[in-house]
């Protein structure tokens, strides 16, 4: 009994001291840390601390030195002097040692933007500062507060004027070089960047009473200096959340918030925040800019860093080099600073609000399928939208099946292989995807070729959305291109639009690719010969071996592949929306074997049988209109 009274008590002191030994430890923690101080910066705490300071205390991310009773703070590769600390709202402000004495004509030693700061929207690695913050204020719920606006210098190869935002910092400004010298207050759109100028260097200012015309103000903005916060590492500290979360500062209560709000965007609540990062639906990245955003659907390449001054190269580079233009726009290659090539289409004028932009795109950001181009990302600034792509090196489908150019070797089974990549990519869309897509202008300019020609259906602006067990299609307006649609997109008495309508407009691609040569021809003068599937469909009726001008000497085999893609596309182009094979039945023709193919039914290309007259109706539509608007009862 006494043994176990003993034993009891024993154990309890044991607990007991041990606690306090923890207890201790805990406060020797802060205790053992008196407040540092060094020139003008007095109260130097946790998570700061000085070189010199015991190695317990503060944090080694937040060391600073002392030197010549200057507290200075390592930043990258820039060595900055601390102007102060503000642990009230987290935020340390710094200045730039190359304009510290008040004259116009210093300049910042450093180039820094928020581009330097963006691997910390990686989640992962979080830089120790960032360069915004995230607020609660009575009048906004939840935001993210900028914390600077940048002063960017630019050279500018001719004097630039009339542009106001371009304020001439030459009578402070003495380069060594020639050049006009311009200073921009806050940041510039891509439209607003010069042709003829480049930025030389950036330079953060927090003061918000920047006169953006004047350039002595500029400079005394810099002389302020900027603030970047430290608000993560106090979330870490004091709010018990998962590390994905958010929490923000109130600025009413002067508070930390640990309770995650999620602000809104084109009046979409956002699904749930990600650190240091808004997203519609984790895990994209999302780029934050003064009005721009850039919303990371896929990574390329690993880290790939992106902020308002990589978003104006990107758009220079790009309108150097356009790809094309399609019916929405035009597309631009792009590099990223991570080196990788995209292709930007700009939408040149949006339907709807951005709300059904993002919803849209949200969408086709989740298509992935190696015959469907991916969608890596998209920009929104203001009103406009830009779509960015992987890259396809080797352009569009058309460029090689309509090229004249004997150098381009391009056999018959590569096309082939290119059809079926091309069938497979659009039955994804159409069966392989939780929501139907269908594409409605499927034709070879929308078919573009990687490096090692694997054929990607592409440009979904045309795309609408339904959900797979809405067979009757909703859709008011739909556009696509002479040759390629569907007879149904305008004759209301044909059938129904649907994915058959994609099968057509397949088919007469096919029918291209198996003859090299458009459909369409406009220089035919013989109006039997205006439509190209009407005669050859004889050939293969009367069993007559097919003879085109390029078809001369062709192998047996390369004969059976153009045969079964003709016998295949006709099937496709069927007048009957309901006698057309579906996408997954064309993939299987198409592999399968041509012996086992049937001729298909007669068919007729215009509605009812084909008399003079409707075909003189017809044919005065194709010329008169490259698009058709129509609605659907
Ligand atoms: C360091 O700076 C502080 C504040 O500017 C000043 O009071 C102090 O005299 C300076 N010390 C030396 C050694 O210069
Ligand atoms: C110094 O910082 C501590 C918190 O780290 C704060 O409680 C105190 O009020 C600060 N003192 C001054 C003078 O800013
Ligand atoms: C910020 O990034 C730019 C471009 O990568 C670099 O040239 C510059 O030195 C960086 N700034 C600092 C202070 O490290
Ligand atoms: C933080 O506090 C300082 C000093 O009160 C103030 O100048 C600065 O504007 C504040 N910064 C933010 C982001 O609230
Ligand atoms: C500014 O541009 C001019 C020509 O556009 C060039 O000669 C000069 O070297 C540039 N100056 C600097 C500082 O880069
Ligand atoms: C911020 O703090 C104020 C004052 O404590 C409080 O009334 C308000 O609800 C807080 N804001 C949010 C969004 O929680
Ligand atoms: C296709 O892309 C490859 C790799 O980029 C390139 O070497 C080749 O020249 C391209 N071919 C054509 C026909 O453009
Ligand atoms: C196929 O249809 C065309 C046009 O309607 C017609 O002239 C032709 O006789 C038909 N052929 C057969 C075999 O039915």
């Amino acid at each position: 009994m006494v043994m176990w009274r003993e034993m009891v008590l024993l154990v309890m002191f044991l607990l007991f001291v041990v606690q306090q030994i923890c207890a201790t430890h805990e406060r020797e923690k802060t205790m053992d840390c008196p407040t540092s101080s060094c020139g003008k910066i007095t109260n130097i705490s946790r998570p700061f601390r000085l070189k010199r300071d015991p190695i317990h205390c503060g944090d080694s991310r937040y060391e600073l030195d002392c030197e010549n009773n200057v507290t200075v703070l390592y930043l990258f590769s820039g060595k900055y002097h601390v102007q102060a600390i503000n642990y009230h709202n987290f935020t340390i402000r710094v200045v730039d040692p190359g304009v510290e004495e008040p004259s116009c004509s210093s300049l910042p030693r450093y180039f820094l933007s928020k581009s330097n700061f963006t691997d910390a929207y990686h989640g992962h690695a979080v830089a120790p500062y960032l360069t915004s913050q995230y607020q609660i204020s009575d009048e906004l719920s939840n935001y993210e507060k900028s914390l600077w606006k940048h002063i960017i210098y630019l050279n500018c190869s001719h004097p630039v004027s009339e542009k106001n935002k371009y304020v001439n910092a030459a009578p402070c400004v003495k380069w060594q070089s020639k050049g006009h010298i311009y200073a921009i207050g806050g940041d510039i759109t891509a439209a607003e960047l010069e042709v003829g100028c480049g930025v030389k260097l950036v330079s953060p200012t927090s003061w918000w009473g920047l006169d953006e015309s004047s350039y002595t103000d500029m400079n005394r903005a810099l002389l302020y200096g900027f603030e970047m916060s430290w608000l993560q590492f106090a979330c870490d500290d004091q709010c018990q959340e998962s590390p994905y979360d958010v929490c923000s500062f109130n600025t009413s209560s002067l508070n930390l918030q640990c309770a995650l709000l999620c602000p809104d965007i084109f009046g979409i609540r956002l699904v749930r925040c990600g650190r240091g990062i808004w997203s519609q639906l984790l895990p994209y990245p999302a780029y934050f800019l003064e009005n721009v955003f850039f919303i990371l659907l896929g990574t390329i390449q690993g880290n790939l860093r992106f902020d308002a001054i990589d978003y104006f190269d990107m758009m220079v580079n790009g309108f150097k080099e356009k790809l094309g233009e399609g019916g929405y726009g035009s597309v631009f290659k792009g590099k990223l600073s991570s080196g990788s090539c995209v292709a930007i289409k700009m939408l040149s004028k949006t339907k709807g609000r951005g709300h059904d932009f993002i919803s849209e795109v949200a969408t086709i950001g989740r298509i992935h399928h190696q015959n469907v181009v991916q969608l890596i990302g998209f920009c929104v600034e203001g009103s406009k939208h830009a779509l960015v792509y992987e890259f396809m090196s080797n352009g569009s489908l058309d460029k090689i099946i309509f090229s004249k150019d004997k150098s381009i070797e391009f056999g018959y089974d590569k096309i082939y292989n290119i059809a079926i990549g091309v069938a497979r990519g659009i039955a994804y869309l159409h069966h392989g995807c939780e929501m139907q897509i269908l594409h409605f202008d499927i034709k070879p300019h929308n078919i573009l070729l990687d490096d090692k020609f694997i054929p990607k259906v592409s440009d979904f602006g045309l795309a609408k959305l339904y959900p797979i067990d809405n067979s009757i299609v909703t859709m008011t307006t739909v556009g696509g291109t002479i040759g390629y649609m569907a007879p149904e997109l305008f004759y209301k008495n044909i059938g129904r639009i649907s994915y058959k309508s994609d099968v057509y407009s397949f088919g007469m691609l096919l029918m291209e690719m198996a003859s090299r040569r458009k459909n369409l021809n406009s220089h035919v003068e013989h109006s039997s010969q205006i439509y190209f599937p009407s005669w050859i469909y004889d050939y293969i009726r009367e069993e007559k071996d097919i003879e085109m001008e390029e078809m001369g000497d062709f192998t047996e085999e390369e004969k059976k592949i153009v045969k079964k893609m003709i016998i295949v596309a006709f099937w496709c182009i069927q007048m009957n929306p309901d006698d057309r094979p579906s996408m997954n039945k064309v993939v299987e023709m198409l592999e399968g074997d041509i012996e086992k193919l049937e001729i298909p039914p007669n068919f007729s290309l215009y509605p009812y049988d084909a008399t003079e007259n409707s075909k003189q109706t017809i044919a005065t539509e194709f010329t008169c209109s490259s698009s058709y608007s129509l609605e659907i009862d």
